[in-house]
């Protein structure tokens, strides 16, 4: 086994002591980088570039190439269970992700098997094997996947959304449909990032992108619910070293008390909340990740640095952050920004931090 060379992303995940924050970027791996537009050209298109692990392998690598970051993420996209469930994923260029098949009736959903990992998504844990290998100790390599509640919104709108109409109907006129999903999907999600875990992601990120459109009582019975399942499933130790789990619900921060009780290690933010407020709230049953909006990164250098020392004052002194953007970073974005941001984190947060 490699010795870890960096691991302050696994400690303030756990909210151990650290020297300085340490700092990731949601979708660090795309198209704002040329060497990624690049080989994903190479690649033919962006899901043979998934499914081709030395390439998965080459894109994940090639922001930490540039940039002094603290954690690598898989490269992959949430939706890979949902074609592995046979839904036929496509992108249409301009258009977001789509499917062949939708999922709306009862009958839809019982028909949906629950994927073979190994043989299904079996390149995606090929891909994790290859990254952990070329990493060799660099830094830690983060698995994820979508939230059941995130998933089951593209499989049932047969795409990206505005208003969810087609899912909120199942939710509210057919809720015992909406559930069959949720469990089937609560039970495939459990089963890749444990697979991802033994194959060497040595933390896992559950991307909520759309729990945020939920009302309160909704959020808990049909998003949180499927995910805490998840958490108990998880495999929490592996190497000799607890395997951190990240829940970020984007637009959640109403929600951060009952998050906390999930049995999550860790919880993604958003801009929309307050960092300093957000952790007062949760005290210390968890760690924080984010949060800058990642428009910032549109700002001259100053200005970046600036946003990047609010946060840091916001959330004060001590361990228990983890460093990021309140979501992906934009494809406009200039790459230097994106340096300026990283080191700015580093350089600033030293003094928070005995
Ligand atoms: O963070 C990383 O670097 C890891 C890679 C990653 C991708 N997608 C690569 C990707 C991760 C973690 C995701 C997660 C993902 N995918 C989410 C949840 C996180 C979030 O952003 O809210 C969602 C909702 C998806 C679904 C999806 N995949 C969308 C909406 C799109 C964009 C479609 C478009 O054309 O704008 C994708 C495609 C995608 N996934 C790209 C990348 C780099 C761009 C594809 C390309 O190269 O053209």
């Amino acid at each position: 086994m490699v010795e870890l060379k960096n691991d302050r992303f696994l400690r303030a995940l756990l909210r151990e002591p650290v020297d300085c924050t340490p700092v990731w970027m949601m979708r660090q791996a795309g198209r704002y980088l040329p060497e990624y537009r690049e080989t994903r050209a190479r690649a033919g298109d962006f899901m043979s570039l998934c499914m081709n692990p030395k390439l998965a392998c080459e894109v994940t690598l090639q922001p930490l190439e540039r940039y002094d970051l603290d954690a690598a993420i898989l490269f992959s996209d949430i939706l890979t269970i949902p074609d592995a469930m046979g839904l036929g994923l496509y992108f249409e260029a301009g258009e977001g992700p789509r499917f062949k098949k939708i999922v709306r009736t009862a009958d839809d959903v019982a028909a949906l098997p629950v994927p073979d990992v190994k043989r299904d998504l079996d390149y995606v844990i090929a891909a994790v094997r290859e990254i952990r290998s070329a990493l060799a100790g660099r830094v830690p390599l983060i698995g994820f996947s979508g939230s059941p509640w995130t998933l089951a919104t593209y499989m049932v709108e047969g795409g990206s959304s505005k208003d969810f109409r087609h899912i909120k109907e199942m939710m509210y006129a057919r809720p015992e449909v909406m559930h069959e999903l949720l469990a089937k999907l609560a039970d495939a999600v459990t089963l890749y990032l444990n697979e991802q875990i033994l194959a060497g992601a040595q933390a896992v990120q559950i991307f909520d992108t759309w729990g945020g459109a939920l009302s309160g009582p909704m959020y808990l019975e049909f998003s949180l619910a499927y995910m805490k399942r998840i958490v108990d499933g998880l495999i929490r130790e592996n190497e000799g070293r607890r395997v951190p789990c990240i829940l970020f619900t984007k637009n959640g921060g109403q929600w951060l008390e009952t998050m906390a009780d999930s049995g999550a290690d860790a919880l993604g933010l958003d801009w929309t909340t307050d960092i300093g407020d957000a952790r007062r709230r949760v005290g210390d049953r968890v760690a924080l990740q984010g949060n800058m909006d990642p428009s910032v990164l549109y700002a001259p250098a100053d200005r970046i640095r600036s946003e990047v020392a609010a946060i840091l004052q916001s959330f004060g002194p001590g361990t228990g952050h983890v460093f990021n953007l309140g979501h992906g970073i934009h494809q406009f974005v200039d790459p230097e920004s994106a340096g300026v941001f990283v080191d700015a984190v580093h350089e600033l947060s030293a003094s928070y931090h005995d």
